[in-house]
């Protein structure tokens, strides 16, 4: 795992410096995913240096990436090794200047997320955590912040980019903005889970797609998060992999919270 650890961080500094560069010296082209969703050639570049990393060293191991390959489904069935990728997670905020972004890079062996490695270029902060083996900033080891008021607990999430159907989310704003202390929309989900796994946060929730928490959760989780979800899980789907309705806190809130947002 070691080496598959220094390979990840390997390959998200380099996309990270990428990305930087990209930013800084070139203009950025703009597109929009059906309409909505924003894309910058940045996004495409780190893929294409994620994917073709990943093909060169492990020709035989599946990668599933937001920009070039999102259709991968049910990756806990396939019995190759499989990469999640999220080559710019926080887009939004890159093409506006503003230095919440990563690269995330997630590696899932035998039906199990084993790896995580989240990497913010602007700040140099690489986050990373092994199933079982810790949750890390820059190789100092992390933990979830203990607060255990909810009141007191500051809480992350985010909103999709499609806005429709997205009055109970603004149902739930309100209900978490009255009982706890306060909220943030950071822009990066990977980050928000890390920034949670690091303390800085206390508590998280939001509808994703798998490459936005794959690297993030584990790194939370091994941390001491409790990740789950605050509505039913569907039979036939294992939870680790399951993106809707996420609920990622610290064992004392995860069931407090769970409570507020669950109706
Ligand atoms: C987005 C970010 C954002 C979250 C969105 C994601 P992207 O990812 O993680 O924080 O609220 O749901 O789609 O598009 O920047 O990779
Ligand atoms: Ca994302
Ligand atoms: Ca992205």
């Amino acid at each position: 795992m070691q080496e598959l650890l220094k390979f990840a961080q390997e390959l998200a500094r380099e996309a990270g410096e990428l990305i930087v560069n990209e930013r800084a010296t070139a203009t950025l082209t703009r597109d929009y995913k059906g309409g909505k969703e924003l894309v910058t050639q940045a996004d495409l570049k780190a893929d294409q240096l994620i994917c073709t990393g990943i093909a060169a060293a492990y020709p035989e191991h599946v990668v599933l990436s937001e920009e070039s390959s999102p259709e991968i489904r049910e990756v806990w069935k396939l019995p190759q090794p499989v990469w999640i990728i999220d080559p710019i997670d926080g887009t939004v905020n890159y093409a506006h200047g503003h230095i919440q972004s990563a690269v995330s890079i997630a590696y899932c062996e035998r039906g199990q997320i084993a790896l995580g490695v989240v990497f913010n270029p602007f700040t140099d902060e690489m986050f990373h955590g092994i199933q079982g083996g810790g949750a890390y900033l820059n190789e100092r080891p992390i933990q979830v912040a203990t607060e255990t008021e909810l009141s007191r607990a500051i809480v992350a999430t985010g909103f999709p980019y499609v806005k429709e159907g997205i009055e109970p989310m603004v149902e739930r704003l309100g209900k978490v903005l009255t009982h706890c202390a306060d909220i943030r929309r950071l822009g990066s989900a990977a980050l928000d889970i890390c920034w949670l796994a690091a303390g800085r946060l206390d508590a998280y929730y939001e509808s994703l797609s798998l490459w936005d928490f794959a690297a993030a959760r584990l790194i939370a989780k091994e941390a001491g998060a409790e990740c789950g979800h605050f509505s039913e899980v569907p039979s036939g789907i294992d939870p680790q992999f399951h993106d809707t309705d996420i609920l990622i806190a610290n064992p004392s809130l995860y069931p407090q919270l769970r409570e507020l947002l669950t109706y």
